[in-house]
């Protein structure tokens, strides 16, 4: 899947929406390791919408689910490979999540006992649905099998294929800017500096692509299937990019954290994907401690020519547009989050005393912080940065 296609496939004439072998539930039973997978991919997005749209309830959708559940036996455990167990734990929380519209009250008993049985068979699982389960592991599965979990029926479930699959497909772009700043801090005499950023600006170039493609997303379809990524109140957060990793390693290279940052770290590092969590650890305590590329061209460490200075620059400006677009595409996507007045433009945020308290509840999103302040505090902690790279190169030496 290429980027351009995100969101376009429903009207493509060579993807007519008639024909059902481009729609995500399919009514075959799936190669996936998961003992509910047929169930999952092939009936649940259909009695989802038939309770949104009031033709069955959620108590006789808990007497369904309760029926599968049984049918399977000691299957609900398999003793199988972790990959097999992951897709379970997946397929048991998308059962779950449907829910969440009614709230945890219309939680099923016996489906809440099962995911606590596998959590306890398997503890490296997350207990909760999570952006490694849902992006990760469900569009690990696509790539393998064609096979994706969706909540949505028809050709809204490919718009939400699209959302899950566009933040993976994304990842790896980010993820290179990363890693090229990671070289640069690491052993900045070793690699061509100029050379090393140019890199991390295609990356981000990429990464900012992805995000612009979200934007042919049609506000109603994001509504009608972000209700099942929430969390709730005294629950575990909700499934969001906000904890999507190499975004955060690469704000952690370039930038040493402030304040309300270390409040979102601390706050995000268990919904972040596993195999991140140490990294972000390591990345968080070498940034603190000065080992980030802002802190290093501050302190005359890493020195800069004209064009590696013009190259930083552009990183850090094309970080900002793909937080830019973010914004004005979740501005569009949830008004409410936001003042009436247009913007905020970067000017906006950068006359901020500050930043803002992302525990504020006002409008909490998916991850559970204050969208707008979450949001507008990401891009002023760039645009600071930016400020003192730029006034650094007009008079070198400075920190
Ligand atoms: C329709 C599209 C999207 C909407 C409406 C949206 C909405 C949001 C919201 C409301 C937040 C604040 C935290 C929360 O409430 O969960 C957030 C955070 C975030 N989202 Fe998205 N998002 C979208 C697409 C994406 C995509 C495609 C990516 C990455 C490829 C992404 C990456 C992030 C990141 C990294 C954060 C944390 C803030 C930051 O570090 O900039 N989002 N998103």
């Amino acid at each position: 899947m290429d980027k351009a296609d995100l969101f376009s496939r429903p009207t493509r004439p060579e993807n007519p929406p008639h024909d059902p072998s481009h729609l995500p539930t399919r009514s075959r039973r799936s190669s996936s390791g998961s003992p509910l997978a047929p169930y999952v991919l092939d009936q649940l997005p259909a009695d989802l919408t038939a309770v949104a749209h009031g033709r069955s309830t959620y108590e006789q959708l808990a007497v369904k689910q309760c029926r599968v559940l049984r049918g399977l036996g000691d299957d609900t455990l398999p003793a199988g490979d972790s990959s097999s167990a992951s897709l379970l734990q997946l397929d048991l929380l998308f059962m779950l999540n449907g829910y969440l519209p009614a709230g945890p009250t219309a939680f099923p008993r016996p489906l809440l006992d099962a995911i606590a049985a596998q959590s306890a068979r398997f503890p490296a699982l997350d207990p909760h649905m999570s952006y490694e389960l849902l992006i990760d592991v469900n569009c690990a599965e696509w790539e393998r099998t064609g096979e994706i979990r969706v909540f949505s029926e028809g050709e809204l479930g490919l718009l939400e294929r699209d959302f899950y699959l566009g933040h993976r497909l994304a990842e790896p772009s980010v993820w290179t800017a990363f890693d090229r700043l990671r070289s640069l801090v690491l052993e900045p005499d070793a690699v061509d500096t100029a050379a090393s950023l140019d890199e991390a600006l295609r990356g981000l170039d990429d990464f900012r692509t992805y995000m612009a493609q979200y934007g042919r997303l049609p506000t109603e379809a994001f509504h009608a299937f972000r209700p099942y990524h929430m969390g709730y109140p005294g629950g575990p957060r909700g499934a969001s990019g906000a904890f999507m990793p190499s975004v955060q390693l690469l704000e952690l290279v370039l930038l040493p954290p402030t304040t309300q940052y270390g409040v979102y770290l601390d706050q995000s590092l268990p919904y972040f994907p596993t195999w991140s969590r140490p990294l972000v650890t390591e990345w968080r305590e070498r940034s603190e401690k000065g080992d980030n590329v802002v802190q290093a061209v501050l302190g005359g460490r890493l020195k800069l020519d004209h064009r590696a200075v013009t190259a930083l620059l552009a990183v850090i400006d094309r970080f900002t547009d793909f937080r830019m677009v973010h914004l004005g595409i979740t501005r569009k996507a949830l008004p409410e989050a936001f003042p009436p007045e247009a913007g905020p433009t970067r000017r906006d945020i950068l006359a901020q005393p500050g930043e803002r308290d992302i525990l504020d509840p006002d409008d909490p999103g998916t991850s559970g912080f204050s969208v707008h302040n979450v949001l507008t505090n990401a891009v002023h902690r760039l645009l600071t940065a930016r400020r003192r790279i730029a006034a650094s190169s007009v008079a070198p030496g400075t920190d």
